[in-house]
């Protein structure tokens, strides 16, 4: 909708743009007519100087909102963070409300789509798939290496039942799998559907296959360690389409060493902002831990792909600019869990 009682244009101005989101965020702003300028550098302290006369950030997982970003902002008049994303450890919220910003997110824009994600990774890592397509494709049709397990019966630990935990549960329901989850916060839907509520600690000694769908806080950071990957079972295999930091790397790395860990499929990375969403083909990779983790045959790195289809992509676009429109308008928004600060 045009908003009829703002006649100059608002800018907004795009960091860590990728030609999907131009396609997508130009195709819906003809219902907003917003000033877009978009930035395929990620917004930092050096880059926040590129800013001139804008109303409105908007910002991907990557970006660095720290305090010291957040006071340039501030001194350059935005007024409004709107992240085109759910996640918002990237962010101090704290220095945005001393500084009077809002800050604005995506909060559930497509939760199927990551849960769907995290199946595929699971189904991938267990059947081998990704191998088998080469391996035919070569006229080698032997069956040798490409052993699965039948999920059926298997126990699947969620940690995590918010919006994605729960897309993700009623999925691996449909697998037949005994689903386990653990939250701060029980929900009773859930366990209506069939997941039962367990202890942390239940989730790591139980699960076969244990799914992390929380969000990354001072709580959960390296809640996979060398202390909770001593109480797993021996092969379990473990899925991350969260926060790359719920993982501390050098340990999940001994564990595969050792084959405590059977299997890891990894769509984030604690240092991914260094690597991901950017072709690196050339370049020879300063990261030892992602060369390792990705010299493991039974590791599986996407580059934080799981939010990445077209339903998702309308979902951000459409909201983050109702968001803003919102907070131009109002300096509100209603849907609470949208509004960060
Ligand atoms: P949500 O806010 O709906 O759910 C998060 C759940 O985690 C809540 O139920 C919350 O109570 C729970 N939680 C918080 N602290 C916890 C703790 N210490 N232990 C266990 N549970 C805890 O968020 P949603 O939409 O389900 O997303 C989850 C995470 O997925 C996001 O925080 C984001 O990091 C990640 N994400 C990744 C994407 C990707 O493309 N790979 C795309 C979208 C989100």
């Amino acid at each position: 909708m045009k908003h009829p009682i703002l006649p100059i244009k608002s800018k907004v101005t795009f960091f860590s743009t990728q030609i999907y989101d131009k396609v997508f965020f130009e195709k819906y702003n003809t219902d907003f007519d917003y000033e877009l300028d978009f930035f395929d550098t990620q917004l930092n302290e050096q880059t926040v100087k590129l800013i001139s006369n804008t109303d409105v950030v908007c910002v991907f997982v990557n970006d660095v909102v720290n305090a010291s970003v957040i006071q340039q902002l501030a001194e350059r008049k935005v007024r409004i963070i709107a992240l085109r994303c759910a996640g918002f450890n990237n962010v101090d919220l704290e220095a945005a409300k001393k500084h009077n910003l809002k800050v604005c997110r995506v909060p559930a824009y497509s939760p199927e789509a990551v849960a769907e994600h995290a199946m595929a990774m699971i189904l991938t890592l267990n059947r081998k798939t990704h191998k088998a397509y080469n391996r035919v494709r070569e006229q080698n049709f032997s069956l040798n290496g490409l052993l699965g397990f039948d999920l059926h019966g298997k126990t699947v630990g969620i940690i995590g039942t918010g919006n994605i935990g729960k897309a993700f549960s009623k999925i691996i329901k449909g697998f037949g799998c005994k689903v386990l989850a653990f939250d701060i916060v029980t929900d009773s839907e859930m366990e209506k559907n069939g997941v039962t509520s367990v202890s942390l600690e239940t989730i790591f000694k139980e699960s076969d296959i244990i799914s992390l769908h929380c969000p990354l806080n001072e709580k959960t950071k390296h809640l996979i360690d060398k202390k909770s990957l001593s109480i797993m079972k021996d092969h379990v295999m473990i899925i991350n389409t969260s926060r790359g930091a719920l993982i501390q790397t050098s340990d999940v790395i001994k564990a595969l060493k050792k084959g405590k860990v059977g299997y890891l499929g990894i769509d984030v990375y604690e240092q991914e902002e260094k690597l991901f969403f950017r072709d690196l083909s050339e370049d020879i990779i300063q990261d030892d831990a992602i060369q390792r983790l990705m010299s493991f045959p039974n590791v599986l790195v996407t580059a934080h792909q799981a939010f990445f289809t077209n339903e998702a992509l309308t979902q951000i676009a459409l909201v983050t600019f109702n968001n803003i429109e919102s907070l131009l308008a109002q300096n509100d928004i209603d849907n609470k869990a949208a509004l960060l600060v």
